[in-house]
């Protein structure tokens, strides 16, 4: 079967730069983005490309160029779906936040509608794809909803989970380290795997598109991201020891990465890891494996959560115990807001724990991200529910200008590690603060050497 148009359902982080990549590299394919967002569709069809609703590197330039050729944003998702020979699901599947698996299980509330639309709208045979991050054995659950509720046509299954981090998802589009395609072993199957296989194979290596089972597929996704978190969890455990010791956690991640069976990737101490994926798809394995009864596989990964949890918490606590023990009334000034650099997405960063710790000590945040709107800071604020929204809006404060954000500090801390931070006039920032002039790098960005010379107190993770 040769694919000939597209649709995708959920245009957001992932499913905007995905489908701009597809259709960048496939200009025979004709690829339309849905959702029920209008100002996020209205975002993303804007005529000038820095208004894309995902800030990432590199996207505007390839949406700009395929955009109204064979790339479309649009909110008729019953048109986009009868069209489209090949449909990949792209929703948010979050955390449940009611009932049973409350806390844990992933919320497939997004998908099990794209199903049931889907299946209401087919009159064409087709091949649906979880682009979703899913626990395993929803394709399953998707094919009953498929099979039982369509109009008498075929639908294959199959699960392509997308790798991408945010800040390099262009990049990462490009040049994937892989590509997992999972579906039934039927020659059926076979044949829907093939389909998707000659997608990609229109810039990505052949020898770099793997293929598995489903469940296989499904389970690979979770289980990346599970290994990637417990790697920043493993090397932030370490920061605590080293700050006791004097050893020095840069230099352990060094020493212990250059052996080629750890490897020297994602081994940076942090003030915990944030993001819209580590937390939620672990809490979901560990779900999972408690729905089995795999009591301890279900802790060995919890571990990795309640680590990040301590490790954010320790970094407030820090600050207050540091700073005399008191932050009521003083000015604490936040450089960065996003859950890592290059991004303008918030969501479960470690930023907002951090403030929400401090206001529950009456300090008063200033801030500067420059990415993040302010109205999403206090929107991620007002999330948590600790206290009224008004209130949130007495404790912080958003500045235009890093140095303004700086001015009358008490303390500076570093919650992103955004590059232009480094290349800061910090002996302007030093003078403009009260002192003792505190920093609190969370990202290990800046020179302690320099920073101490310059008159501050500077204190690193790990260090
Ligand atoms: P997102 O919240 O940015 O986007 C999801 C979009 O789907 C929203 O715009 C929402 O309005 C839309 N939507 C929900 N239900 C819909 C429906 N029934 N019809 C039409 N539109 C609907 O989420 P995201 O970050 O793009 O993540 C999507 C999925 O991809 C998640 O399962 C996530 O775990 C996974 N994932 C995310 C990343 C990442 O870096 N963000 C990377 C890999 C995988
Ligand atoms: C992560 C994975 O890296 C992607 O492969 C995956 O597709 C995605 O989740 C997903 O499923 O959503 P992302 O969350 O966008 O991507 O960004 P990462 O680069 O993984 O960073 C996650 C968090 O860990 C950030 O807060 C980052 O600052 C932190 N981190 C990362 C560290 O603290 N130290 C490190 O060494 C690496």
């Amino acid at each position: 079967m040769k694919i000939t148009k597209i649709c995708c359902i959920g245009a957001g982080y992932v499913g905007g730069p995905t489908m701009a990549v597809i259709a960048e590299k496939c200009p025979h394919i004709k690829v339309t983005v849905v959702d029920l967002n209008e100002k996020r569709i209205a975002a993303w069809n804007d005529v000038n490309v820095d208004n894309i609703p995902v800030y990432e590197p590199g996207l505007g330039e390839i949406v700009g160029k395929a955009r109204g050729k064979n790339l479309f944003f649009s909110t008729e998702v019953d048109k986009a779906i009868d069209e489209a020979e090949l449909i990949f699901i792209s929703v948010n599947t979050p955390t449940k936040t009611y009932g049973t698996g409350k806390g844990m299980a992933a919320d497939l509330k997004y998908i099990e509608l794209c199903a049931r639309q889907i299946a209401r709208v087919s009159k064409t045979d087709k091949i649906i794809v979880e682009k979703s991050t899913l626990p395993v054995r929803t394709a399953e659950a998707i094919k009953s909803i498929l099979d039982n509720t369509g109009n008498g046509v075929q639908f294959q299954i199959l699960s392509n989970p997308e790798f991408l981090a945010e800040g390099t998802a262009v990049e990462d589009l490009l040049s994937p380290d892989r590509v997992l395609i999972g579906g039934e072993t039927s020659p059926e199957g076979q044949k829907a795997i093939e389909a998707l296989v000659d997608v990609y194979a229109n810039w990505v290596p052949r020898e770099r598109i793997l293929k598995t089972n489903v469940w296989s597929s499904e389970l690979s996704k979770l289980t990346a991201n599970a290994f990637l978190a417990q790697r920043v969890s493993s090397i932030n455990a370490i920061s605590e020891l080293c700050e006791k010791t004097e050893a020095d956690v840069n230099e352990v991640a060094k020493a212990i990465g250059m052996d080629s069976r750890i490897g020297s990737k994602f081994l940076k101490a942090s003030v915990g890891f944030g993001g819209s994926c580590f937390q939620k798809d672990i809490l979901n394995l560990v779900y999972i494996s408690k729905a089995f009864g795999l009591n301890e596989v279900a802790d060995y990964w919890e571990q990795v959560i309640i680590m990040n949890d301590h490790q954010k918490r320790r970094f407030s606590r820090n600050i207050v115990q540091t700073l005399y023990n008191t932050v009521s009334g003083k000015k604490i000034t936040f450089l960065g807001w996003a859950f890592k650099k290059d991004t303008n997405d918030t969501r479960e960063s470690a930023a907002i724990y951090v403030a929400d710790d401090l206001i529950n000590e009456q300090a008063n945040i200033g801030l500067f991200d420059p990415k993040v709107p302010f109205q999403q800071v206090l929107s991620d604020l007002d999330y948590l529910e600790t206290r009224s929204s008004e209130e949130n809006q007495k404790y912080i404060n958003s500045f235009e200008n890093p140095y303004e954000a700086c001015k009358d500090a008490h303390a500076v801390a570093i919650l992103t590690e955004w590059d232009e931070f480094k290349d800061y006039d910090w002996q302007k920032i030093y003078d403009n603060m009260l002192k003792p002039a505190f920093i609190f790098d969370g990202r290990n960005i800046l020179d302690a050497a320099k920073m101490k010379e310059i008159g501050f107190v500077y204190q690193a993770i790990g260090s």
